[in-house]
């Protein structure tokens, strides 16, 4: 296969669903990982119980292990920029964590009949290069025959036993401030529906790409009560699981949520994945919007992300400068977006704006 014909192949019209999108909704998990077993190994620091990024494994008192596996169908249609987003994506969940990865494994899943090995190439080469980034090295894997592409990585990092940042410490007067800006879900969708008339899919993926590294170091150093990352349950279902696992409530501004402009103009055309709908309805028994925060908007906070940036609760006081310094590192869109109160576990709050706030 020559350079022009990898070049044309759009690998997400290999996908029937796209990106953490393809995500089985939280509902059907939740209720899942309710009926496993209690994990009863005392070095478990973090199990299933508090729906977190990654499992977190204490080998010494001073050593714990980061365990987490993420994988999917292709997001993106270039084979480089699918393995460079899968790669950064998962390994998003070892710095939600607060951690450093250490290395990782590769997941594929591959039909070769209808692709070239080229592509599996490519993939793994992104894959590569976006772990090198990391600082780290794909030291193995495995690969099935499938009928869909299916890429993704089983990373290992560590932390400091004391130092864990799951989504259970999350204390009401802590500000919420999110890192890189939503709407990925409705931008690869419209890409893919050959919808993307702004041409947006390039910002969106320089957004995916980003590394969340920077955003953990800033967030952790100022003492982050609880962090994670904005994927495929979309804002405010990441938050839900903060808000459940911390037992507080919280409040999302929603005029001060950086949105990818397109996502606006998309989603108010009707273009939005079935991930971000299927949140939604979940999400009805936990959020409370505001009479005035139009449907698409609803829809925007609840969008199926893929690589979207940490979502920290910072204590009041450290929350301006935390904003300060992730944009001094580039995520200019970074912004404090809500707060967390004290309240009913679980529940969520969506107002305009802290003025609009009674
Ligand atoms: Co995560
Ligand atoms: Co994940």
């Amino acid at each position: 296969m020559s350079e022009t014909d990898l070049e044309t192949i759009r690998l997400t019209q290999f996908a029937k669903r796209a990106g953490c999108a393809a995500k089985q909704p939280p509902d059907y998990l939740l209720s899942l990982l309710a009926g496993l077993p209690p994990v009863t190994d005392p070095n478990v620091i973090v199990g299933h119980a508090t729906a977190d990024d990654a499992a977190v494994y204490r080998i010494s008192d001073d050593l714990a292990l980061i365990l987490t596996t993420d994988f999917f169908t292709p997001i993106v249609d270039r084979p480089y920029d699918f393995g460079a987003v899968a790669a950064a994506n998962a390994l998003s969940d070892v710095y939600a964590m607060g951690g450093t990865p250490m290395t990782a494994l590769s997941i594929v899943g591959f039909p070769s009949a209808t692709l070239p090995p080229e592509v599996l190439v490519e993939i793994l080469r992104g894959a590569g290069e976006k772990a090198r980034e990391a600082g780290i090295a794909i030291v193995g894997g495995h690969t099935i025959q499938s009928e869909e592409p299916i890429f993704g990585l089983a990373v290992v990092g560590k932390v400091h036993p004391d130092q864990v940042i799951d989504n259970a410490g999350a204390q009401p007067g802590d500000f919420l401030v999110l890192s890189k800006p939503i709407g990925l879900g409705i931008i690869t969708t419209a890409a893919k529906r050959n919808e993307d008339t702004r041409g947006a899919i390039g910002e969106a993926l320089s957004v995916m790409t980003t590394l969340n590294r920077e955003a953990s170091v800033v967030m952790t150093h100022a003492g982050a009560h609880a962090m994670t990352d904005i994927t495929g349950f979309g804002l405010l279902g990441h938050l839900r699981n903060v808000t459940a696992a911390s037992a507080v409530s919280a409040t999302i501004w929603s005029d001060l949520v950086p949105i990818l402009p397109a996502a606006i103009e998309y989603v108010q055309a009707g273009i939005s994945p079935g991930g971000t709908h299927a949140n939604r309805r979940f999400l009805s028994k936990w959020v409370d919007y505001d009479p005035t925060i139009p449907d698409w908007r609803q829809l925007l906070l609840c969008d199926a992300q893929t690589s979207g940036g940490l979502l920290a609760a910072i204590p009041g006081t450290h929350a301006a400068e935390v904003v300060r310094q992730l944009r001094y590192h580039g995520l200019g869109s970074a912004a404090i977006v809500g707060c967390i109160n004290a309240g009913q576990a679980g529940k969520i709050r969506v107002t305009i704006s802290p003025e609009s706030d009674s």
